[in-house]
């Protein structure tokens, strides 16, 4: 039996009549079935079997559990979820239900908006990271062996339950990770994220990501600045030779972006001398693994999927943080001696 739902938050990402709530607190998830969308007969619930929680969505649900880790982020596994609810009758009108973290959350998104050309999805969302930034926003989407996150498309969620409860029983790795994507709100306006506890602070940085989201929900421009800090993130995990977790590299991707806005002039010591004290705050690393050397992860950079006209870096300023095009290689390799 669920506990009783504490006083929870709830932000709403604001798109018009696709709009959604996200609920964030300690045991929303019992308020599951009093959000199923109008019309629901049955709900596919998609998870993984290291997730570790159930969930009752009051409706007659069916379990669809996909293989554990990053390999069910995959077409093949698309296809053979939607061939398993087509045989277990699922329409239009039924709704998935996403229990777990991000891989779970992009992978059953995509099926949403793929099966019957589209179909209503709740995320209930269960590790850190998924809770800050993957199941909000709508991007969904697999992996090919080309690359990560190579097939997508944006299609927003019925609502979003982010249950802090479900924290407890994560690996403290896995925490730590999503801290990572938490510490980057520190520097898109959560100033104030250090004086709250964890529920407000996930409640804020929330908050930030919808109001991104729903000023430029298909990323034209201003929703960008949610991958402060990815670049070298992204880089370090495709050259795949050290065991970081995306938090954990999206850490050591902040400090780099720091110091390549100080070369830039975009902003001062003091605050570079802040990122690394946001970071290490939440115990994560702030420097670079000595196995990646330098040319490898500047070839990585222009690879990027965000790389549009030369090297983009997101890069704070005066003004905050946005997307700068065409970074010197010369300060991409100076910042890159600095966090060494
Ligand atoms: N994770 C970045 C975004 O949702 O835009």
């Amino acid at each position: 039996m669920p506990p009783p739902t504490s006083p929870a938050h709830v932000v709403t990402v604001a798109l018009g009549d696709r709009s959604y709530d996200v609920h964030v607190g300690a045991g929303v998830r019992a308020r599951l079935n009093s959000m199923m969308p109008p019309g629901a007969r049955r709900a596919a619930v998609i998870t993984q079997a290291g997730v570790g929680w159930t969930v009752d969505s009051g409706l007659d649900q069916s379990v669809f559990t996909v293989a554990d880790g990053e390999e069910a982020k995959s077409l093949a596994e698309v296809e053979r979820l939607c061939r398993a609810m087509s045989r277990a009758g699922f329409t239009r009108s039924d709704v998935i239900v996403a229990v777990g973290g991000g891989v779970v959350t992009d992978l059953a998104g995509f099926v949403a908006a793929v099966y019957h050309r589209g179909i209503r999805y709740i995320s209930v969302a269960t590790t850190l990271l998924a809770q800050v930034d993957a199941a909000i926003g709508g991007k969904t989407g697999v992996n090919l062996p080309e690359g990560k996150n190579l097939v997508g498309a944006f299609w927003q969620p019925h609502a979003v339950l982010c249950d802090t409860e479900m924290l407890t029983t994560l690996p403290p790795r896995e925490l730590r990770s999503g801290q990572g994507e938490l510490a980057k709100y520190h520097f898109l306006g959560g100033d104030d994220l250090d004086a709250l506890d964890l529920d407000e602070r996930i409640a804020a940085a929330v908050r930030i990501k919808a109001d991104v989201v729903a000023a430029d929900e298909r990323e034209g421009g201003r929703r960008a600045i949610l991958n402060y800090g990815h670049t070298l993130a992204h880089a370090i995990e495709t050259a795949g030779r050290y065991d970081l977790r995306h938090g954990e590299a999206v850490a050591v991707g902040l400090v780099y972006a720091a110091e390549v806005a100080l070369r830039l002039g975009r902003i001062d010591s003091e605050r570079v001398a802040a990122h690394r004290r946001v970071v290490s705050g939440y115990g994560l690393p702030d420097r670079l693994p000595a196995v990646l050397d330098d040319d490898e992860l500047l070839a990585l950079f222009g690879r990027d999927k965000k790389a549009v006209d030369g090297v983009t870096f997101v890069l704070d300023s005066d003004r905050g943080v946005e997307p700068v095009v065409g970074v010197p290689e010369k300060i991409l390799r100076e910042a890159l001696a600095a966090i060494r």
